[in-house]
């Protein structure tokens, strides 16, 4: 699988947040990753479907939407309408995971399950034959500009062998402090999709810093 590198928002300048998205995608993001925090799940409150649809008006983006709320399955209707291509949620948020799931392929939206850095893999082993993602957080949830935590590198490497055996096109996507030097990492512990922020945004050159991060 080609590596995809999916840009987090949280890293943009948030007063320009479509002229950064489109900036990303014309850089070489394959997605756009929109960070959704409810002050309840994580301390910190970001930005909602409102503003997401507003964001989708400026150009044809996907949207990898990364819900960090307590109750997804109430929210997922938002972020549906709001443009979403694929939702993930987490496996501690208080919402039935199965039933979560099946909302989302009802109405035609890939699935993904997140897990914190500390929990483990094997919670998301009952869902795995039936999801399009999983995301291993590789920093706690919350804030972008964080240093990656490398004993979630075992975590990576895995899922992918579960997913091998169980479910080979599930793509792994990390995200959390991904940059040059921590990138070689996580694709060679098995990742697909590189989230990131703070790196590609605060790049001199974006366009350069995501080819960086997609090199085999
Ligand atoms: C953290 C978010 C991440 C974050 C990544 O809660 O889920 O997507 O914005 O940002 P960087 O790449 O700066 O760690
Ligand atoms: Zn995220």
């Amino acid at each position: 699988m080609d590596i995809k590198v999916s840009a987090s928002l949280l890293g943009a300048d948030l007063s320009e947040l479509g002229t950064e998205a489109v900036r990303a995608k014309n850089s070489g993001a394959d997605w756009i990753h929109y960070d959704v925090m409810d002050g309840k799940f994580v301390e910190n409150i970001s930005f909602g479907s409102e503003v997401q649809k507003s964001i989708g008006k400026k150009g044809n983006f996907f949207m990898d939407t990364h819900l960090m709320v307590s109750r997804p399955d109430k929210q997922l209707d938002y972020f549906i309408k709001g443009g979403s291509d694929l939702i993930t949620f987490h496996i501690e948020s208080d919402s039935d995971a199965d039933h979560t799931v099946n909302m989302l392929h009802q109405a035609g939206i890939a699935a993904g399950i997140a897990l914190k850095p500390s929990t483990p893999v094997e919670s998301i082993y009952p869902f795995i034959e039936k999801l399009e993602l999983v995301l291993i957080m590789t920093v706690e949830p919350g804030y972008g500009g964080q240093g990656f935590l490398n004993y979630t590198l075992p975590k990576i490497k895995q899922i992918r062998e579960k997913a091998d055996e169980l479910r080979p096109s599930l793509m792994i996507e990390v995200d959390g402090g991904i940059n040059m030097e921590t990138a070689p990492l996580v694709k060679k512990a098995g990742a697909d999709v590189l989230v990131s922020g703070s790196y590609i945004f605060g790049a001199e050159n974006m366009r350069e810093a995501i080819q960086k991060l997609k090199e085999k």
